[in-house]
């Protein structure tokens, strides 16, 4: 399904992974443009609710134009999560989505400053009335901090090279543009080719930026327990990423909360026979699932796309729930 600008990924392989119920309630936490939202309202009955959350300030006029009564939008940090629902008087819930990243309309408006194919301000943030640009962050980090975010959240090798060509640039003068910071990349990269020339010299850099101004990695550690705490026993969770970053929160997430003692290892040493473990809160559903070569062929941004579902047991969270480090 597209809204004629976004073509939603994995839609029909996450919508039957929330295994619906007509008269369910759902949460689809990264809005978007709707087109899984709008998926989910055609499965429901008439008692059935979507709520829907999304930080763009785009997605409540997308939503709006649904002009669905069992439709719900805030527009929030899905890690609100429970304020959001709290604020709407629900408890428990039959299943989230969370379908990760940016949107299509996001990266190809060059005003957002997303992309280095557009010349535009340098700001990355999916809430623009909130935290700090990239052009910000790139004033204000020191050396060592740009290095670490390129390394860390772009995966990039010469992380140090091209943070060292953005000190040096913003030492001249202040890097506000995505064409400027692109061409400081390119000089950087210059001839150090990593012989791949599929990709830009700067697409690493940029999707380390854009994670680095959207806190994306600590939003999904916050928001995958807090989640799991409102289903319903047999309530779904499916969550669809878009790089190793986030599938590799996903998957020991999942695989965590499936073991007895959510996964702690030193408890799993405490010599207890298994049939008197605690029994785990979730349990993986399937494996792994990528898109079609069909899917791919027509919508390329689905290339990296993985989808990982869950069930909620019907035993009770654990009282550190949610673990340590995850609140
Ligand atoms: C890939 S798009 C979702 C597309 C949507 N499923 C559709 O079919 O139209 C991801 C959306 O999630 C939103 N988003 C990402 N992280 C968020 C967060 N932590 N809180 C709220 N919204 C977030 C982005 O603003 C973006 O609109």
């Amino acid at each position: 399904m597209s809204d004629g600008t976004h073509l939603s990924v994995l839609l029909e392989e996450s919508v039957a992974a929330l295994a619906l119920r007509e008269d369910g309630t759902y949460v689809d936490a990264t809005f978007g443009r709707g087109g899984h939202a709008r998926a989910i309202l055609a499965r429901l009955g008439p008692a059935g609710r979507v709520v829907a959350i999304d930080r763009d300030p785009e997605a409540g006029p997308a939503a709006a134009a649904i002009g669905d009564a069992r439709l719900d939008f805030r527009r929030a940090r899905f890690s609100a999560l429970d304020d959001v629902l709290d604020a709407l008087a629900i408890g428990q819930i039959d299943g989230v989505l969370l379908d990760l990243g940016i949107s299509s309309p996001q990266i190809d408006t060059p005003a957002r400053g997303f992309s280095f194919r557009h010349d535009g301000p340098l700001d990355m943030r999916m809430d623009p009335d909130a935290g700090e640009s990239a052009a910000a962050f790139i004033a204000r980090a020191s050396l060592r901090e740009l290095t670490e975010v390129i390394r860390d959240h772009g995966e990039e090798r010469l992380a140090q090279p091209i943070a060292r060509a953005i000190a040096a640039a913003r030492a001249v003068g202040p890097v506000v543009t995505t064409r400027q910071l692109a061409a400081i990349v390119a000089q950087a990269v210059g001839s150090r080719t990593r012989g791949d020339w599929r990709q830009d010299p700067a697409t690493r850099t940029f999707q380390a930026l854009r994670i680095a101004v959207n806190e994306e990695l600590a939003e999904l550690e916050r928001v995958l327990p807090r989640a799991v705490a409102r289903l319903r026993e047999g309530g779904r969770l499916a969550v669809i990423s878009f790089h190793s970053l986030e599938d590799r929160i996903v998957k020991r997430f999942i695989a965590r909360a499936s073991a007895p003692f959510g996964g702690d290892p030193r408890l799993a040493r405490v010599p207890i026979a298994d049939a008197d473990l605690p029994p785990p809160p979730l349990a993986a559903v399937g494996r792994a699932i990528r898109p079609s070569q069909a899917e791919c062929d027509a919508n390329p941004r689905a290339r990296s796309a993985v989808l990982r579902v869950a069930r909620r047991t019907g035993a009770p969270l654990p009282g550190d729930w949610p673990a340590p480090g995850t609140a």
